[in-house]
């Protein structure tokens, strides 16, 4: 018997809630308008030219609202001329960097591949989310039993990117995509989570220099929590971020004042990479993903996973005191990521400025989002959230099932993502080894 299921009813979406705020905002402009027309026509000899002036500066309103009713107007696949030749990118390379959100995008795109069987690579079963957080070879016989001569779909998973291993498995039609966020907070995050959760000599060290405030210890004296010697690869508080994108690892403190190797390593990264997102603009880095993979919104909602809690010594979680020194040092000893960041970080917002109605999109998915988390933190909701039409998506539901695998951490999401693809290839009798 089948048990019934209660459709829940979502109230008028935030969306429309938006357009219909908006609409109201400019019957009142336009009724202001009128009101200080009729009251300085009174007046009109002595105030004329203010009239003008004030009238002048009206029209935004009324221009805005022209624009958003346009859209309302537009049909879905219009607004995606090239996605209409297209369809969705199905082959992604992920390059996951630590302390940038990229747990998150790593549930999206596992998600997006167990609904679509798409093939991991991850990898051995029961072998962990991680393929490697010291190297880039990715080691045949430690993946994944997968069929001989097929390329995967996906990669997600922390290993050094290095782009020929990568073309191993991958296609070059495979889109590459990293992620990165903010060199500073980047760093501390990492910091934060390593000190409290797996703390090293290096960041015991530290702390016993710095016992009150190791944060900003840290930032004045990196050299304090990280012993010269060490390989910069076992180290996240080290210009991780291009660590995990492939830099080379010697002489590593010397590259750091070495403006021609970061400025090629940068070069490279925009030749090999096809997008680089930014996680301090997660949602907008999220729409760009969308509209250069051709996916829908279906594809991107989220909940944030990995997302520091905060335990251990809470002098871990001061918040930073800057001054132009401390600003300094810290940028010489993260000269590297500095570099990268810098770099990355006004493409991409230039890249959203040129995308059209890119903001009415991004405000489009955060109401939707909004939704999502209400519905997936209500406990006592038993139902299917439908998420509206707006310009940019049709109609979709939302199950509980749903909530669940966005909650899901990293290793449990991913061990359900092996056991699928398993039973597939043994299901397609090609199982192989593991040469490819
Ligand atoms: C929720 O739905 C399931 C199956 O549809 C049913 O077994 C369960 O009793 C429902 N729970 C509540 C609290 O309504
Ligand atoms: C994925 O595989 C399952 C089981 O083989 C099948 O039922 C389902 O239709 C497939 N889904 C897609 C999108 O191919
Ligand atoms: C860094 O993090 C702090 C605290 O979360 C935030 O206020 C700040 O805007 C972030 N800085 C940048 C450049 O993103
Ligand atoms: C900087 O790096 C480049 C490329 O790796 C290298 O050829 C050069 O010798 C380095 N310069 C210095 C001063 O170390
Ligand atoms: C910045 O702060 C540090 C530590 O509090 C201090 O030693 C340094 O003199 C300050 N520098 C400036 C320019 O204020
Ligand atoms: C949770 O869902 C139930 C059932 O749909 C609804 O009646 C209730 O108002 C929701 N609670 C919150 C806090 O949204
Ligand atoms: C593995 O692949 C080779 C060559 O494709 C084939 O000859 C062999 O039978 C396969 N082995 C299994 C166990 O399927």
């Amino acid at each position: 018997m089948l048990l019934p299921v209660r459709t829940c009813r979502v109230k008028t979406s935030e969306y429309h809630g938006m357009l219909l705020q908006r609409t109201w905002m400019v019957f009142f402009a336009a009724g202001s308008i009128i009101l200080l027309c009729g009251l300085l026509y009174l007046d009109i000899g002595k105030i004329g030219f203010h009239t003008t002036l004030k009238l002048a500066s009206v029209p935004t309103s009324n221009y805005l609202s022209a624009r958003l009713s346009k859209i309302e107007n537009w049909e879905l696949p219009y607004f995606y001329q090239n996605c209409r030749k297209q369809p969705e990118a199905q082959q992604i390379v992920f390059a996951k960097i630590h302390k940038a959100a990229s747990s998150t995008v790593q549930n999206i795109l596992l998600r997006f591949a167990l609904a679509r069987n798409l093939s991991v690579l991850l990898p051995a079963l029961s072998k962990g989310p991680i393929l490697s957080q010291t190297e880039s070879k990715i080691q045949p016989e430690k993946i994944i039993e997968h069929p001989v001569d097929k390329s995967f779909d996906i990669l997600c998973s922390h290993v050094l990117y290095d782009t020929n291993e990568v073309r191993k498995y991958f296609t070059n039609e495979a889109v590459r995509v990293a992620i990165i966020r903010e060199p500073m907070n980047q760093t501390l995050s990492a910091l934060r989570y390593y000190a409290t959760s797996f703390p090293s000599d290096g960041t015991k060290a530290g702390l016993k220099k710095h016992p009150n405030n190791p944060i900003n210890g840290f930032l004045s004296h990196p050299d304090h929590f990280y012993s010269s010697d060490k390989d910069p690869r076992v180290s996240f508080i080290n210009n991780r971020m291009s660590i995990d994108l492939g830099f080379d690892s010697h002489d590593f403190e010397a590259s750091k004042r070495n403006k021609t190797k970061i400025q090629s390593f940068v070069e490279k990264i925009e030749k090999e990479f096809d997008i680089i997102l930014i996680s301090d603009y997660f949602d907008e880095s999220m729409i760009l993903l969308k509209r250069h993979l051709c996916w829908s919104f279906q594809d991107i909602i989220y909940i944030k996973v990995n997302v520091l809690k905060k335990e251990g010594d809470p002098v871990w979680y001061r918040k930073p005191i800057l001054n132009s020194t401390i600003i300094q040092t810290f940028r010489q000893w993260n000269a590297i990521d500095y570099g990268v960041y810098d770099h990355f970080l006004p493409l991409f917002l230039k890249r959203i400025r040129e995308e059209p109605f890119f903001k009415e999109e991004v405000n489009a998915f955060k109401a939707i989002q909004k939704q999502i988390h209400s519905f997936c933190f209500n406990t006592t909701a038993n139902c299917t959230l439908r998420v509206a039409k707006t310009p940019w998506n049709n109609e979709f539901a939302v199950l509980q099932s749903n909530c669940k695998l966005m909650l899901a951490p990293e290793t449990e999401l991913s061990e359900l993502a092996k056991i699928a693809q398993l039973k597939r290839f043994k299901h397609a009798s090609q199982l192989n080894n593991t040469n490819l």
